[in-house]
C-alpha cells in the first residue's frame, strides 16, 4: 500500500463516494499527536460550487484565464479537503497539569509540532485514497493566496493551511507525474545514518 501512494494530479470528472471522503476522514483523525492535542481542522469541499469556490480563491486570476495541464487535470478533483493546524490548541494542551509548560513559551517546542501532526492526518488522507481506488494529491497554497483562500472559506484566524489535498478518481496522467519524473529516489544509503552520521 506504501509502494502504491503517489500523487494524483489529473481526475476524471466522476463523484466520489461520501462514505469514502468520510472514511479518509475518520482515518486522518487516528494520527497521533503530541499529547494526543489533536490540533488540527479539515476544511472539507465537496460540492461542484465549493470546489470552484476553491480554485477561484487559491489560483491567480491570470493561470485560472487559461489553466495549464497542472491546473486542468487538479480542477477536475471533485473534493478538496484543506488540511489546518493550530498552534494555539498545542499551547494550551501543554499548559495542562499533566504536562505543565504554563508559561505556554513556543521555546519548548523542538519543532513546530502542530504542523507536524497535521502532515501525519494528511498522510493518513492519502494513504485512504490508495486503499480506497481513489487517487490524492497533497500540494501547498501559493502563499500570495493565503489571505484569499483564508476570508473566502472563514477558516478560524487559530489555525492555518498546512497544504491542501484533491481527492478524486484517477484519469491517466503520464505527462503530469510531477518531480519522481525528473529526480531519483535518493538510495536508503544515502539517507540512512547508522550508530553516527557519518558511517554508514
Ligand atoms: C509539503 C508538500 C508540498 C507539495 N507541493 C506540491 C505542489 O505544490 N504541487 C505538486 O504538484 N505537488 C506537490 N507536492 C507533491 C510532491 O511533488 C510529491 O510528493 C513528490 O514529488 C514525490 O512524489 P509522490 O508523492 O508521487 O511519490 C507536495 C508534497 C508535499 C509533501
Amino acid at each position: 500500500m506504501v509502494d502504491r501512494r503517489r500523487m494524483v494530479r489529473n481526475y476524471s470528472d466522476r463523484p466520489v463516494d461520501p462514505e469514502l471522503v468520510d472514511r479518509a476522514l475518520r482515518n486522518a483523525t487516528h494520527a497521533p499527536s503530541a499529547g494526543f492535542s489533536q490540533g488540527w481542522g479539515f476544511l472539507v469541499l465537496d460540492t461542484t460550487d465549493d470546489v470552484r469556490r476553491w480554485w477561484q480563491a487559491a489560483t491567480d486570476a491570470a493561470d485560472l484565464a487559461s489553466p495549464d495541464d497542472w491546473l486542468t487535470g487538479m480542477m477536475r478533483a471533485p473534493v478538496v479537503i484543506v488540511p489546518c493546524s493550530s498552534k494555539a490548541a498545542y499551547l494550551r494542551r501543554y499548559a495542562e497539569k499533566d504536562k505543565g509548560w504554563t508559561d505556554q513559551d513556543e521555546a519548548h517546542w523542538p519543532v513546530p509540532f502542530w504542523h507536524m501532526d497535521t502532515a501525519m492526518a494528511s498522510l493518513l488522507i492519502l494513504q485512504t485514497a490508495v486503499d480506497t481506488g481513489l487517487g490524492a494529491c497533497f500540494f501547498g497554497i501559493p502563499v500570495e493566496r493565503e489571505q484569499a483562500v483564508r476570508a473566502e472559506f472563514g477558516i478560524d484566524p487559530d489555525f492555518d493551511p498546512v497544504g491542501v489535498i484533491t481527492l478524486g478518481h484517477r484519469a491517466s496522467d503520464p505527462g503530469n507525474a510531477g518531480s519522481p519524473a525528473r529526480r531519483p529516489r535518493r538510495p536508503l544509503t544515502d539517507v540512512v545514518h547508522r550508530g553516527h552520521w557519518s558511517r554508514r
